[in-house]
């Protein structure tokens, strides 16, 4: 049963049961409207209490029917929302737990309405692409006034229920319990149902005003705020069009402009990839094979071993969760140094008010330093940040064999070595695992990681824990060289090569690329990351891999000694002390030169172009890494790309995007680009499971 009904003296109290977050799908709809019925056919009963079931009250709509006919199934959320409204008995809302989007507007299309403190209220649909479309842009306008109302609806952010409570004039809340909620959400019924028998008409949030005293220029206001805001999704603006609706129209026709836009964005390709990406954070931490209940090591201690530039993010990760971590290295000087960056970095987020002075002593307090391995042999994860050299990584895992306790987890943050050899260095590989972060490690919320062949179920599970108490969002990947995202980068970078021989500029590639919504081009990244590091790689593997075609023009520049940011010159020029990438005539006229060693005539490429082949360079590898089981499926894909590479957030990530294009045309595109004689055709040989799903008429979703 979507919903329970239990009669509390003369109150029938409906309650959701529909775990975790009682989404109001269709069973649950069906449910609470059967409770109306019964209650109002109920001589006994006087009046009617929805509640949650469980730690929430309703976390709104269920989004996994979103598409599906279930989502507008009768009774559809309005219709439910119109007969609680209808209801000739008081419907009172006893607001237990988080109250979100639908959650909310069936509150608000109560008669009353009583929450318990400190529950997270929100109409959070705006993060969804969406506007709340069951009245919620009519109704909450209407009770806490025009501008806390609009705030709410365009940030999508939580309010708790007593700051609400507390503004003044506000009608959202006609009590705050603290204890007793039920008892005190019936009693309200009761009252209710009094002065309706005295003569006094039920009270209904559509019937108040709703006005703003300078309503021409306040939306005008609003309207360019939320525009800066949204860059590239349609849904801040359509909640302004939607609470203006509230103040010109009457509530009926409010409510039908609110559903027209609704139904806008509901089919915008903007919102489909923001319910994407919801449910792709959550299905990253599910793993195939790992059971949910898969019991979890305790972690209560953290080593870190290296304090460089990963080592100290890494470590601030723990900090920031009240976990101690203890750094050890091999000399004083680094441990220093490690140290006084991890204050520096604190004490920037103290300076610009980002965090309080005395949450700043209390980190600080949980770290501790030392040279000594016998000062970490209790630790529960160790997390080796040390250079990224075979042999340094043996000695450091040898160590650890020997002196950590039993059961301690072992962890490494290479970045392009194997994990199963590293693993291999230790008796207990099933112990052992990759933590890939992203640089810088304390901000980015990506976090790989890199199953071995041995790694222990339980293992895994742990740090799937772990990563989300640290708030990142963590993506399971095999080992291959490179992972899943450095993989696919690879590939993306070999194609940015291959467009400056063929007539592009770096800036016009980066342009293109940022038009289509990444963070940052290919070039200005190599620059921000460091060009020296993928030369070094290039070293390696293209030894290893001579077949593999590649251009020449990022080793010229490495030769150059252009490394990017960090020595003032890159694929740009940099001015000291600044980020500006400025384009460069030194560059452009080695790419020139380089091209016309080739004896390639340059080519104006159309952005369409430029961005077409970057982003399937992606797709195709993508479609190797799925199939070979490195990644367990295309949202974790599209969660490391969105989470760590910059890719635009409303495309919903490179599968995403190549299924919003249709399998069948990216195969066609990608067969235009292999007849370009100066691309690589075998580069655009299409992935088995990407020409199996186009041929199919498949998505990789
Ligand atoms: N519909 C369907 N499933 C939902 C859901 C929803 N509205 N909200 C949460 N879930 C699911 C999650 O997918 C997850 O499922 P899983 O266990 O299978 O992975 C599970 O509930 C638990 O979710 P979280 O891990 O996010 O749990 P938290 O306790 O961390 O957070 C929450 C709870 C704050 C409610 C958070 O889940 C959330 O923000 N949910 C989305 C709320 C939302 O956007 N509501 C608006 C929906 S659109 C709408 O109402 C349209 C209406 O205006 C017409
Ligand atoms: P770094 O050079 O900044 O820091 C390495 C630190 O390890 C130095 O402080 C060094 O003194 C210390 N160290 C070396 N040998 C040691 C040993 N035997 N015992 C204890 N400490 C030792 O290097 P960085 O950039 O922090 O990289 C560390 C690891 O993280 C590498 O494996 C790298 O591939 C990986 N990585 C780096 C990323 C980056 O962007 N820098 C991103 C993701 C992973």
């Amino acid at each position: 049963m979507a919903a329970t009904y239990e009669l509390h003296g003369e109150v029938a109290v409906i309650t959701l049961a529909n775990p975790p977050v009682n989404g109001l799908g269709f069973a649950t709809r069906a449910a609470v409207a059967d409770g109306l019925d019964r209650a109002a056919a109920d001589a006994a009963v006087k009046g009617v209490v929805i509640t949650g079931g469980g730690r929430a009250f309703c976390g709104g709509a269920d989004i996994k029917e979103f598409g599906t006919d279930r989502a507008i199934a009768e009774p559809n959320l309005h219709t439910l929302i119109r007969m609680i409204g209808d209801a000739a008995k008081p419907v009172v809302a006893a607001i237990n737990g988080v109250c979100m989007g639908g959650g909310l507007e069936l509150a608000l299309g109560c008669h009353g309405r009583v929450a318990a403190p400190g529950v997270d209220i929100a109409l959070p649909e705006v993060k969804l692409g969406l506007l709340p479309g069951a009245g919620g842009t009519q109704r909450l306008p209407r009770v806490l006034g025009v501008e806390t109302a609009l705030n709410m609806i365009v940030t999508g952010e939580p309010v708790k229920s007593e700051r609400l409570a507390a503004l003044p004039g506000q009608k959202l809340f006609d009590a705050i319990a603290a204890e007793g909620l039920l008892d005190a959400a019936c009693a309200r019924a009761l009252a209710l149902a009094a002065e309706q028998s005295a003569g006094k008409p039920l009270p209904r949030v559509r019937d108040l005003k709703c006005s703003h005293p300078n309503a021409d220029a306040y939306f005008g206001f609003a309207r360019n705020t939320v525009k800066a805001m949204a860059k590239n999704f349609p849904a801040p603006g359509r909640c302004v069009d939607a609470v203006q609706a509230a103040v010109r129209l009457p509530f009926d026709a409010g409510l039908a402009a609110e559903r027209d836009l609704f139904v806008q964005l509901m089919l915008s390709p903007e919102s489909k990839a923001l319910r994407h990406a919801f449910f792709g954070e959550r299905a990253a931490s599910k793993i195939p094979d790992v059971p949910e209940d898969t019991p979890r090591r305790e972690i209560a201690k953290v080593a870190v071993i290296g304090a460089g530039t990963m080592g100290g993010g890494i470590s601030m990760n723990f900090l920031n969760a009240g976990i101690p971590v203890t750094v050890l290295e091999t000399k004083p000087e680094a441990l220093e140094r490690g140290v006084a960056t991890i204050r520096k970095n604190y004490e920037a987020q103290v300076k610009k008010g980002k965090l309080k002075a005395e949450k700043y002593g209390e980190r600080m307090a949980l770290l501790s330093t030392t040279l000594e391995y016998r000062d970490i042999a209790d630790a529960d994860l160790v997390i080796e940040a040390v250079f990224e050299e075979m042999g340094v990584k043996e000695t450091v895992f040898r160590t650890l064999d020997e002196v950590m306790k039993p059961g301690a987890i072992l962890a490494s943050n290479t970045s392009t070595l194997n994990v199963d050899a590293i693993a291999a260095f230790t008796k207990r590989p099933q112990d052992v695992l990759g933590m890939h972060f992203f640089s810088p490690a304390n901000v980015m919320k990506l976090l790989e990681v890199v199953r071995g062949a041995a790694t222990a179920k339980d293992v895994l599970a742990t740090v799937m824990a772990v990563a989300k108490k640290i708030r990142k969002t963590a993506v399971v990947s095999g080992v291959c060289d490179g992972f899943i995202g450095n993989r696919m980068i690879e590939q993306y970078s070999r194609q940015a090569g291959f467009l400056l021989e063929e007539g592009c500029t770096p800036a016009q590639v980066d342009k293109a690329v940022e038009k289509f919504g990444f963070a940052m081009g290919p070039f200005r990244m190599g620059d921000l990351a460091g060009n020296d590091i993928g030369w070094a790689i290039r070293k390696r593997r293209y030894v290893e891999k001579p077949h593999m075609r590649y251009s020449r023009t990022a080793d010229l520049l490495c030769e150059k000694g252009r490394y990017g940011q960090k020595t003032g010159a890159g694929w740009y020029d940099y001015q000291a002390g600044r980020r500006d990438a400025i384009p460069s005539a030194e560059v452009v006229a080695m790419i020139d030169a380089y091209r016309a060693e080739l004896g390639i005539a340059p080519r104006k490429i159309p952005d369409d172009e430029i961005v077409h082949r970057l982003v399937y360079s992606l797709v195709n590898e993508a479609a190797k890494i799925l199939e070979e089981g490195i990644a367990s499926k295309a949202s974790d894909i599209d969660m490391v790309y969105l989470t760590g590479y910059g890719f635009p957030l409303h495309r919903g990530g490179p599968m995403c995007y190549a299924d919003t294009q249709g399998l069948y045309n990216v195969v066609q595109t990608m067969k235009k680009f292999a007849a370009n004689p100066l691309d690589d055709a075998t580069f655009w040989q299409p992935a088995p499971l990407l020409a199996r799903l186009a041929a199919a008429g498949k998505s990789f979703t």
